[in-house]
């Protein structure tokens, strides 16, 4: 955090008087109201840069508060009753599903209803195996290590986690070729939560330690409507139904999105508009954000245009869609294709990708009559 603040901090001496006044403009903020007309000037730093904290307080602490995944949340309730009522730890517990639908809030809510402590730490910062050798035995009793990305531990990292998961042991090999020795250390019980967003390219022996496997899917746009709620709540900002249905329904399925979008219109509003914000302040907004109805941004848009005008609407290879587009491969599969799917916008084939008829016609072109035939 130290990093990002003083990265973002000008180099001119008078900065801090400037951000000092930044931050009481926003105090006085109800007597004068901020313009626009200074936007282009690079030095000045955003609130969210100021304010790094502020993703976190709206975080969701306990279960209660984390709104929709029903299952998962009840799936769970039960794993924390029964280790609780029998003094044990928790299972290990795998997440996966696309980015931003809450793994990284639900390891930490296990963590905060268990009463442990729960340690962060991501699959490539744990590449060799004293790095995950000294995480293991530095872990308290019950507590949980929350390991991101998990899809990309090195092969020698997943062999210690085998017997450190299995049996809650360390096995080292100390010494190298004729006289190497191995040495098991035995481990306290820790409860492991990993998180991926490509569960398909865990390897088997990992997956299978795992007690626990969940998916998280995408939420509900009523879910989203109260998610978008409660964050302008905690950010004091006036909302109505319609303006947190807007904005959910753009979301893309994604709460991390709906905050996001919920806070560029409270931009929009303090400095455009006024009141609470409303469906119509919210469409206005998003619209000048480039979010569109269905909450396709630029990108998305792009990606299928691209396989509208150049390919007749597919199928297209991934490689080719990457290539043509100039977005990364992995980034198109895992961010971009899970909700064009969702919303049957996008459909994978053995032979390519393909735009469907919905897709064509939310871009304003005629789909062709064998996609029609395909997808009605
Ligand atoms: N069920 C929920 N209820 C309320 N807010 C939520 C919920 N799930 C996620 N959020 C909000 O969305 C944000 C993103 O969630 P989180 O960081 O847990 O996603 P993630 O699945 O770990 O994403 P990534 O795969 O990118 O690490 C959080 O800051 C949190 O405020
Ligand atoms: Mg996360």
């Amino acid at each position: 955090m130290a990093i990002i603040s003083s990265k973002s901090q000008p180099t001119d001496p008078n900065s801090r008087k400037k951000r000092a006044s930044v931050g009481s403009e926003k105090t006085e903020k109800s007597q004068s109201r901020p313009t626009d007309d200074h936007l282009l000037e690079p030095q000045e730093t955003t609130d969210e840069q100021v304010n790094p904290k502020q993703d976190e307080s709206i975080r969701p602490q306990r279960i209660c508060d984390y709104i929709g995944q029903k299952d998962l949340k009840e799936v769970l309730a039960i794993a924390i009753a029964a280790a609780k009522s029998r003094n044990e730890t928790l299972d290990h517990l795998l997440l996966y599903g696309p980015p931003g639908l809450g793994k990284t809030t639900m390891a930490l809510i296990l963590a905060s209803e268990m009463g442990v402590t729960c340690k962060i730490t991501t699959a490539p910062a744990i590449e060799k195996p004293r790095d995950i050798a000294g995480l293991l035995v530095n872990l308290k009793p019950g507590e949980i290590l929350f390991i991101d990305e998990i899809h990309r531990l090195s092969k020698m990292a997943e062999e210690i986690l085998y017997p450190a998961m299995e049996d809650c042991r360390l096995d080292i090999t100390i010494g190298q070729g004729r006289s190497a020795k191995t040495r098991s250390i035995p481990l306290t019980p820790f409860t492991i939560v990993g998180a991926t967003t490509r569960i398909g390219a865990l390897t088997s022996p990992l997956r299978d330690r795992f007690g626990l496997i969940q998916r998280l899917r995408f939420y509900e746009v009523d879910e989203l409507s109260l998610i978008v709620e409660r964050t302008a709540k905690l950010l004091n900002t006036p909302i109505n139904s319609d303006g947190a249905e807007e904005i959910a329904r753009r979301s893309r399925g994604t709460p991390r999105i709906a905050n996001r979008l919920l806070k560029r219109v409270r931009d929009y509003v303090e400095v455009k508009a006024s009141g609470p914000i409303t469906g119509e302040i919210a469409a206005t907004a998003l619209q000048l954000f480039n979010v569109d109805p269905m909450g396709l941004d630029w990108t998305d848009r792009h990606l299928l245009q691209m396989m509208i005008e150049n390919f007749n609407g597919g199928p297209v290879g991934l490689e080719t869609m990457a290539a043509t587009t100039g977005e990364d491969a992995q980034t198109i599969e895992e961010v971009y294709e899970p909700y064009l799917m969702q919303i049957g916008f996008l459909q994978r084939t053995h032979r390519g990708r393909l735009a469907t008829a919905s897709a064509w016609k939310h871009l304003g072109y005629s789909p062709p009559e064998e996609q029609l035939s395909l997808f009605p």
